[in-house]
């Protein structure tokens, strides 16, 4: 069962571009210092809202999967919805149970727990990403 939405996960070209939007324009006050993800080929900056997070996402370069995104959507986009989940391998079986194409094995996610995603083919063209809910709240 899906729990609290911990982020939505945005495409930019630019971080630095995006931070601007977020923090000049909207008014966001946490802006949390970028990382490097080696492994999925990006940046990431997450944002601070009072009820969850905006999570930025940047390629590293070409390899990177977001930049097959970038190339759909030059502008950047809406990549994906994080819902955080109890037990998330309990919660991977159950998404297989029911039919719907999990992609790839567990990992972990930029919040330091175990994340999958989910096809958005299978989810009404959402790409679902479910993360092992963190320690601390
Ligand atoms: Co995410």
């Amino acid at each position: 069962m899906i729990g609290r939405l911990n982020h939505v996960g945005i495409a930019t070209p630019s971080i630095d571009e995006a931070v601007k939007l977020y923090r000049d324009v909207l008014g966001a006050t946490k802006i949390h210092e970028k990382f490097k993800m080696e492994e999925q080929g990006v940046w990431v900056c997450f944002v601070d809202v009072p009820n969850s997070q905006i999570e930025l996402i940047e390629p590293i370069d070409e390899s990177s999967t977001i930049t097959g995104f970038l190339k759909t959507n030059p502008l950047g986009g809406q990549h994906h919805v994080c819902f955080e989940v109890d037990d998330l391998l309990a919660a991977r079986d159950d998404m297989v149970a029911k039919g719907a194409r999990v992609l790839g094995e567990p990992r972990i996610g930029a919040h330091g727990t175990p994340i999958i995603f989910v096809h958005p083919k299978d989810m009404g063209g959402v790409l679902i990403e479910l993360m092992q809910k963190p320690e601390a709240h």
